[in-house]
């Protein structure tokens, strides 16, 4: 079976979704191996690392997607025009697997489907034990926190840490973050580790512990409704949690140097917790990191993408931040689809197999239909 692997073209996007050390291994599996001429430089993985690990260099992206039986991705297919776009080169009935974060990328969707394409996306694949190693998100939003907590401590006006000097002491920086999953919990630990003193909320109760086993101090309400929409995933509070909670926001936030915000409904979208007003409560110099821009942002006044300054507080809303550490961001990711693939390969090939819970819950495109239901949700809302 032929895995093909193309150059990402996203727009700054440098990860890769394959690097050498996986292209062994899936050769010793039996699969041969395509990469477009060039696919890992920006990642740090050079051509000739590639050939020494046994995969062939190809320049020429349509005749490789369209030679391929695996394609694997960092992000969606490209869709649309009908003749120069990715999903147009793929073939059809080859598979596809990457982070396709379909309810984002409804158009793809639509593609691949038209294509009969099966289409894999690793970051709907169930969050089991058996699965964890093939868990995209995790292993990117780890990145995201890591590097939302360098931002703003460079962004700053003061040392996170405490320091005692010749010149006197300054006191650490107070650090608020707001979520407390993956990259909440990553974001609090790099915070710590550079000093600054790290307080942390999240609607999951489950989480207090986690907060404090990696040396942040829990702050939270008693919620009166369900929160867990399982599998580790928030459901939006009910409208009198959201009073209570934006209490503590605003209490919080007026008294925090830093605001670290990375808090998502469902993994996908997020919910708008800092307002205007709490924006306005905090200190001239401080700085606000929301870490949930690609879902639009936990804070009203965050420009995806851009840098804003309100009353003398930057907030910095960055997109794709896992593209800003390429190397090891290619290293987890390859690593997690060749875990997918391997638990799947039977006969030197790939087994489609939708019985399976891992595949059942990461299919979104199988023999011209979707498959996963909040995207064929999606795709009628906004047909109608
Ligand atoms: P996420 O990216 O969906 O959400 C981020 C965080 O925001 C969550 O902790 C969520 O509870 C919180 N949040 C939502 N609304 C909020 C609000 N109004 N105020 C404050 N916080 C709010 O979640 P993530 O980081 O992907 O994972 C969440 C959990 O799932 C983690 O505990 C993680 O350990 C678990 N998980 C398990 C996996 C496995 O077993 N294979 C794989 C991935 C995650």
């Amino acid at each position: 079976m032929r895995i093909g692997v193309p150059k990402e073209t996203s727009a700054g996007e440098r990860r890769v979704a394959l690097v050498p050390e996986s292209g062994k291994k899936l050769i010793q599996a039996g699969y041969t191996i395509a990469m477009e001429a060039g696919a890992g430089d920006a990642a740090g993985f050079s051509d000739s690392a590639y050939r020494e690990a046994g995969v062939t260099i190809w320049d020429d992206p349509a005749a490789l997607l369209s030679s391929a039986d695996l394609v694997l991705k960092v992000n969606a297919p490209s869709a649309g025009d009908g003749q120069g776009s990715e999903t147009d080169w793929m073939r059809e009935g080859a598979i596809y697997i990457g982070s396709l974060m379909p309810l984002r990328n409804l158009e793809a969707v639509r593609a691949l489907a038209a294509r009969r394409i099966t289409a894999f996306s690793t970051d709907a694949i169930p969050r089991t034990t058996r699965a964890q190693s093939m868990d995209t998100l995790s292993s990117m939003a780890s990145i995201s926190g890591y590097k939302g907590a360098l931002l703003a401590a460079a962004e700053l006006n003061k040392y996170f840490p405490m320091l005692m000097t010749a010149a006197g002491t300054v006191p650490p920086a107070k650090v608020f973050v707001i979520g407390a999953g993956v990259a909440g919990l990553q974001a609090i630990a790099t915070a710590r580790r550079l000093g600054a003193n790290v307080f942390a909320t999240d609607v999951r109760p489950e989480v207090k512990e986690q907060i404090e086993s990696v040396g942040g101090k829990y702050v939270g309400i008693e919620l009166a409704g369900g929160v867990s929409a399982g599998g580790g995933y928030a459901k939006e509070l009910t409208e009198a949690d959201q009073l209570r909670q934006r209490e503590l926001l605003a209490a919080q936030c007026a008294q925090s140097d830093t605001v670290i915000t990375t808090a998502l409904i469902g993994g996908v979208f997020a919910p708008r917790l800092i307002t205007a007003d709490m924006v306005k409560s905090m200190k001239p110099g401080s700085v606000i990191v929301d870490l949930a821009a690609d879902g639009g942002g936990n804070c009203e006044l965050s420009r995806p993408g851009e840098r804003v300054s309100v009353g003398g507080v930057t907030i910095l809303a960055p997109l794709n931040l896992p593209a800003t550490m390429p190397l090891h961001a290619s290293l987890l990711f390859s690593r997690n689809l060749t875990a997918f693939i391997q638990a799947f390969t039977k006969d030197n090939a790939f087994m489609v197999d939708l019985t399976d819970d891992i595949q059942l819950g990461s299919v979104i495109t199988h023999e011209g239909a979707v498959k996963h239901q909040r995207t064929r949700d999606a795709l009628q809302k906004v047909a109608t």
